[in-house]
């Protein structure tokens, strides 16, 4: 028996080393783990339960035939974030660049099949080259088998992408349809063709990073959720991320000691916004004064800035903000933004996660770069994603909400369940100036007559109280206690059950 086991061990051993000493030297020189080192940083320590180890690929073109190597290029399996279940594969790039075999792929269906039935979150760890080149059609099909997973547990447990590497062709898509991607700075990419197609194709030359690095990704295109510095961050900041998380779409929150206090107020908000309306301020300050502890977890942190996404806690239990802010564009709605906020209240609903709401919106930006853009289209993407929301929403005005802009921000009129406003809140159809040249068009000359209409429109409209005395706002609320306002009020609703009729699916605005 000791033979045996001692095979086992060496068989083990074999299939740890991956492609070899020389490539996880190569690996460590750019500054990358490898992929077990991965799988041990993002799970608790000694927690790792590994499928498929000895799994090899079945190509015998192009000298493959020969060279085996086992696990295949991917290392799988499953074990815990602080206690919780998660499930994981992690590509290893010293295989075969970590391209993707029939072998490998089933590998990855396997563990996505498995975490579906667990209902617990699944983590893919990417660092690879796409379809494996000597394996055609098997290589395609096993993308397929991915992505068809990726979509069917869409909104049924939360799927994370982990960009470290190269991030190519077929192995792109799958992340795109998890519900979030994040990239490591200056040594991941993502791409469907990389800089050499392109440069034949189009005749552009560009860097990796210029085409798809996390400086294009995170900033630009929004394919990416957030960037980290190194390896080690990433992997740290997903455990962070998977400890908001529920498990799945029908476990609910999870619940964390707090070591915040409910009753917590905080004075320097009386203070917050200034006097002058046209003048920012940070609405950071009153998201981190108002959640458990300051902790706030962002999204998208560097795109859209003109809105704030991001998971905090409550009383120890996982809300989603969303916020204008003012210090951007002065927090208006454009297409960006309207695209951005949107994914993020669909993905908390769809995970029961609570939606509070902070506005200070001026409206929807105007001109013809927005129109031409489809902002109608991708404003009504948050309209939708709003109206559509069966989570509690706490929605709280601190200055401006303008226009349309005012109905969109989980307004009481598309499915708001408590709605505050600090005494400071303008709600109106748009600001003082432009509703004058509007409506008094006949006094445009008379500088007079215009202050005196400017400042009564001022004084009926570009407060909370026209709002409040129709119910459309339930209360003015003092700004220093918000925390308490906001976590009595998810409190309150905590079991708040609302009915849909039924449909198959909708069809929200893409
Ligand atoms: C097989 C591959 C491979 C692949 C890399 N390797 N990509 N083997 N199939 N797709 C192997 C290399 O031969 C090499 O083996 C090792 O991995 C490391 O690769 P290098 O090129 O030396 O590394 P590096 O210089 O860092 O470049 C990494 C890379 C590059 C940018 C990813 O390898 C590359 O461009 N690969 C091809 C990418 C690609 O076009 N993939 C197909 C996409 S099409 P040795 O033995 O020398 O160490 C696709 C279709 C699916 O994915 C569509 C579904 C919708």
């Amino acid at each position: 028996m000791k033979d045996v086991l001692d095979k086992l061990e060496e068989r083990r051993g074999e299939a740890r080393l991956g492609g070899g000493q020389r490539r996880i030297d190569a690996q460590h020189a750019r500054g990358k783990l490898t992929a077990r080192e991965r799988i041990e940083l993002l799970l608790d320590r000694g927690s790792f339960e590994e499928f498929d180890m000895f799994v090899q690929h079945r190509c015998a073109d192009f000298g493959m035939e020969s060279q085996h190597i086992p696990g295949d290029g991917v290392v799988t399996g499953w074990g815990t974030v602080n206690g919780r279940t998660v499930f994981v594969f992690s590509k290893d790039f010293t295989v075969f660049g970590g391209s993707l075999s029939g072998a490998h792929a089933a590998k990855i269906t396997k563990i996505q099949d498995m975490a579906l039935k667990a209902r617990a979150p699944i983590i893919g760890l990417f660092d690879a080259g796409g379809a494996r080149i000597q394996e055609g059609v098997d290589a395609l099909g096993g993308y397929g088998e991915v992505f068809k997973r990726n979509v069917t547990a869409s909104g049924v447990i939360p799927q994370i992408s982990l960009i470290m590497g190269p991030c190519a062709g077929g192995d792109v898509y799958s992340p795109a349809m998890t519900d979030f991607i994040f990239m490591v700075k200056d040594t991941s990419y993502m791409f469907v063709t990389g800089p050499d197609v392109v440069k034949t194709v189009t005749n552009e030359v560009v860097t990796s990073e210029e085409l798809g690095g996390a400086s294009v990704h995170a900033v630009k295109s929004s394919v990416a959720d957030g960037a980290y510095e190194n390896d080690l961050e990433a992997l740290l900041q997903m455990r962070r991320l998977i400890d908001f998380l529920p498990a799945n779409n029908l476990d609910g929150v999870p619940e964390l000691p707090s070591f915040d206090t409910l009753d917590r107020i905080d004075m320097s908000l009386d203070t917050l916004v200034p006097d002058n309306p046209n003048k920012p301020y940070d609405i950071k300050e009153l998201i981190l004064k108002t959640v458990d502890e300051g902790d706030f977890f962002e999204i998208q942190a560097k795109f859209a800035g003109n809105i704030v996404t991001g998971f905090a806690r409550i009383e120890g239990r996982s809300v989603g903000i969303v916020a204008n802010q003012p210090m951007v564009l002065a927090g208006v709605l454009d297409s960006d933004a309207s695209r951005k906020a949107a994914r993020f209240v669909r993905f908390c609903d769809a995970f029961s996660i609570p939606i509070v709401t902070f506005v200070d919106v001026p409206g929807f930006l105007p001109g013809t770069a927005q129109e031409y853009g489809g902002l109608i289209k991708h404003g009504a993407k948050l309209l939708f994603a709003y109206s559509q929301c069966t989570v509690p929403l706490v929605t709280i005005i601190t200055r401006k909400a303008f226009g349309g802009a005012y109905d969109v921000m989980a307004s009481k009129h598309i499915g708001g369940d408590i709605n505050y406003a600090w005494p400071s809140a303008q709600i109106a159809v748009m600001g003082a100036k432009g509703a004058v040249e509007i409506i008094f068009r006949a006094d445009i000359g008379d500088a007079d007559k215009i202050a005196a209409r400017t400042k009564e429109y001022e004084e009926r409209f570009l407060s909370p109280f026209v709002a409040a005395e129709r119910g459309y706002i339930d209360e003015v609320i003092m700004p220093h206690s918000t925390r308490r306002r906001v976590a009595r009020a998810l409190g309150l609703l905590r079991h708040k059950a609302s009915e849909t009729p039924w449909k198959k699916h909708d069809n929200i605005p893409l």
